[in-house]
């Protein structure tokens, strides 16, 4: 019986995609590069399954032609990079990876958070730069973080995680938006409590941490009135995904003084960040690193050899999401 023929449109930790070479006709993208969506397009009719990542763009364009493909096997657990209806209306499945990247993008969270108010990025260029002029009682004075209250905007596993991290591990207060009630009692686990609206949590918070999903319920969720909300001498973290962010409100906020400084790990139009952006010390910001260890990379790859594996032997995939 022939395979099913699947296409990677990135390269994917080496274990990973052995596993995929012995179970499926597979399709390696082997100098890594990222596909454009006019060869997405061609690789959904002419393979089974195409298995995206975030750094893709799967637009309703994308599904307009001749498809063969059945699933996308997302590799990661966001998929505001896919039009979903515009799969679904071609009868494609698609799923994601939750679960193991929980903590790796909670510990990129806090990483940013801890570097922001610390001037940890700051404080290595300088070092680099080799313009330290030695210990004094002045230099580079930052902000305290233990103690202080966190405020989250998406309580789901990875604001959960993040959460449980900032109140057992930094004694911080921790209070939350979420769309939906969560139950008082799950929320003191993580040691947060719930408030009724963004706003509310805006206003308490020293440090505001989005863990909400991207696309067009969010959309800049944070924008310049929002960034007025927020208390003076407060940081935003982002984690989450560029586009819940109005980036140009954002960098006015912190060139303006709105708002103390940000630790991003996400942007609106990636890779590109904007120079008004990097240009400024009071930003810490890395490369979408929030799920990049070995063994959250190994686990996402497994996720996705399980869900379509389920789906060519006719079983439900245990992470469809459409
Ligand atoms: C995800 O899984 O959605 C991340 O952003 C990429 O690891």
């Amino acid at each position: 019986m022939s395979r099913p023929k699947i296409l990677l449109t990135r390269r994917w930790p080496s274990a990973v995609e052995a596993v995929l070479a012995e179970r499926f006709e597979a399709t390696f993208n082997t100098d890594d590069l990222p596909m454009l969506p006019d060869a997405i397009a061609e690789a959904l009719g002419t393979h089974d399954a195409v298995l995206p990542t975030v750094s893709d763009k799967l637009p309703a364009s994308v599904f307009e032609g001749d498809i063969r493909a059945k699933v996308l096997g997302n590799f990661g657990v966001g998929y505001n990079h896919i039009d979903i209806a515009a799969a679904k209306a071609k009868g494609i499945a698609v799923t994601n990876t939750p679960g193991v990247l929980t903590d790796c993008t909670a510990d990129i969270a806090m990483l940013l958070l801890l570097s922001v108010a610390r001037r940890g990025g700051e404080g290595e260029r300088q070092v680099r730069a080799g313009e330290w002029k030695g210990w004094c009682p002045t230099h580079m004075i930052g902000t305290k973080v233990t103690g202080k209250t966190v405020g989250i905007i998406g309580f789901g596993r990875i604001g959960k995680a993040f959460a449980q991290r900032c109140h057992f591990g930094f004694g911080m207060d921790v209070v939350f938006f979420n769309r939906s009630t969560v139950d008082p009692a799950e929320a003191a686990r993580y040691g947060a409590r719930q408030l009724a609206t963004v706003e509310e949590v805006l206003a308490v918070a020293d440090f505001v941490s989005l863990h909400c999903p991207g696309g067009a319920e969010n959309r800049h969720l944070m924008n310049a009135s929002r960034f007025a909300a927020m208390k003076p001498g407060a940081y935003l973290i982002n984690t989450a995904r560029g586009d819940v962010v109005d980036e140009a409100a954002l960098i006015s906020a912190l060139a303006d003084g709105v708002i103390r400084g940000a630790g991003l790990d996400v942007y609106e139009a990636e890779p590109q960040v904007p120079e008004a952006l990097s240009g400024l010390e009071n930003v810490v910001l890395l490369p979408h690193l929030g799920s990049a260890t070995e063994e959250t990379r190994n686990a996402m790859g497994m996720k996705v050899v399980d869900n379509i594996t389920a789906f060519f032997e006719g079983r439900e995939p245990p992470d469809r999401v459409a």
